[in-house]
This record gives C-alpha cells, structure tokens and sequence, in this order.
C-alpha cells in the first residue's frame, strides 16, 4: 500500500525520550521527545528536532546544556503530563511529579528512575523556517545501575525504555522484547 510521505513515523519507530532543562531564570523544565538521534556511532553527537515554539528549545539556546533522561514505560503519565503546554514559569518536574537527579557534567537535572542519562552541550544549530535541528555532544552518559551489567549491556527488558510508533489514530508507546 501507498503511504503519505508524513506516515514516515510509523515506519520508522522512535525513541521517547525526556528532555530536562532549566531556564535562565532557574526554572526547571522537562518534554518529551521522539525526534532525536545519534549521529553515527560511534561518535558522541546527537541531534534533535524541534519546531520553534518550545520552552526545551529557548533553554537550550539560553544555557547551552540539557539532559537527555530515557524514561520506563511506566512513566507514559508524567511523559504524558510533560507533554502539555505549560507557560515557561512553571515547573514541569513538580507538575508531572518528576524526581530531579543531580547531573555531573551540566546545570539541568536528570531524572530519577530514568534508564539512563544522557548529559547534553550544544554544539550547534540550524535553524529552517519552521524547525530547528539541535546538535549536542553528550559529555557525561550514565545508565541505571538496576538495569546494566558490569560491562554496560542493558537487561531491556526489566528496564523497558519507552519507545513510540506513530499510527492514523496518533502515538502507541512501545518497547523493546526479544525477537524469534
Ligand atoms: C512522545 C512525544 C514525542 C514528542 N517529540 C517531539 C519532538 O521530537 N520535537 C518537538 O518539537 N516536540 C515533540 N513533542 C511535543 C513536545 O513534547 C510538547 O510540545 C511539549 O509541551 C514541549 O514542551 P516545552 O515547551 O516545555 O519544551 C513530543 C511529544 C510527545 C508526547
């Protein structure tokens, strides 16, 4: 069968991901996110898409730093909370009951009970009419210790990330299980 073009994200399943930044002024801020992506392994840039009216996105340009947190499936409701409008004044990690983790490397907070912790400068962006493209360079990567072995192999499916397949009807969140 013929796909629109725009049906790309169902073919092409996505990662969810939590983006946690702080604001100027000190707010704490947390989105979900699905475009992002590393670039090439085994480099340590990532890029990430967004359109222009995000608090995720002005943080970003303002400090320079975020955190990539890799949620569980069992937090679809505080992604799901996050992913609403809220004005740059509030704070998202109270909103959606979010945890914060100290991070090692950069000012925004992780968050607790994620999978793993991806600690983001931005290295630069290119900016088109209606989105924007976020290259990082992930100077601290960190996993839970409940869901990695001594040589960093992740058990996926005790720590199930959140994943996402976008259909006509919107999003199903998914993750990963072992094939065969
Ligand atoms: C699963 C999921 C994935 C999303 N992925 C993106 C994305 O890749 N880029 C983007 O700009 N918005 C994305 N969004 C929408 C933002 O998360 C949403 O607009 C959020 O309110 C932005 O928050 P902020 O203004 O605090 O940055 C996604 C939402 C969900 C639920």
């Amino acid at each position: 069968m013929i796909l629109k073009p725009s049906m790309r994200s169902q073919v092409l399943p996505m990662p969810v991901v939590l983006i946690s930044t702080v604001s100027k002024d000190g707010v704490r801020n947390a989105a979900p996110w699905g475009c992002i992506m590393p670039i090439l392994r085994p480099l340590d840039e990532i890029a990430i898409a967004s359109w222009l009216k995000r608090d995720t996105l002005e943080n970003i340009r303002d400090t320079g730093e975020f955190v990539v947190n890799v949620p569980t499936v069992d937090m679809a409701e505080a992604v799901d909370i996050c992913a609403k409008s809220f004005p740059p004044e509030v704070d998202e990690f109270e909103e959606a009951g979010l945890v914060p983790r100290p991070s090692a490397k950069v000012a925004p907070s992780g968050i607790e009970g994620c999978v793993a912790w991806m600690e983001c400068v931005l290295v630069e962006e290119i900016l088109r009419e209606k989105f924007s493209l976020v290259i990082g360079r992930v100077v601290h990567l960190e996993g839970n210790d409940a869901f990695f072995d001594e040589r960093g192999g992740m058990d996926f499916e005790k720590a199930r990330p959140m994943s996402m397949i976008l259909g006509p009807e919107g999003g199903c969140y998914t993750r990963p299980t072992t094939g065969g």
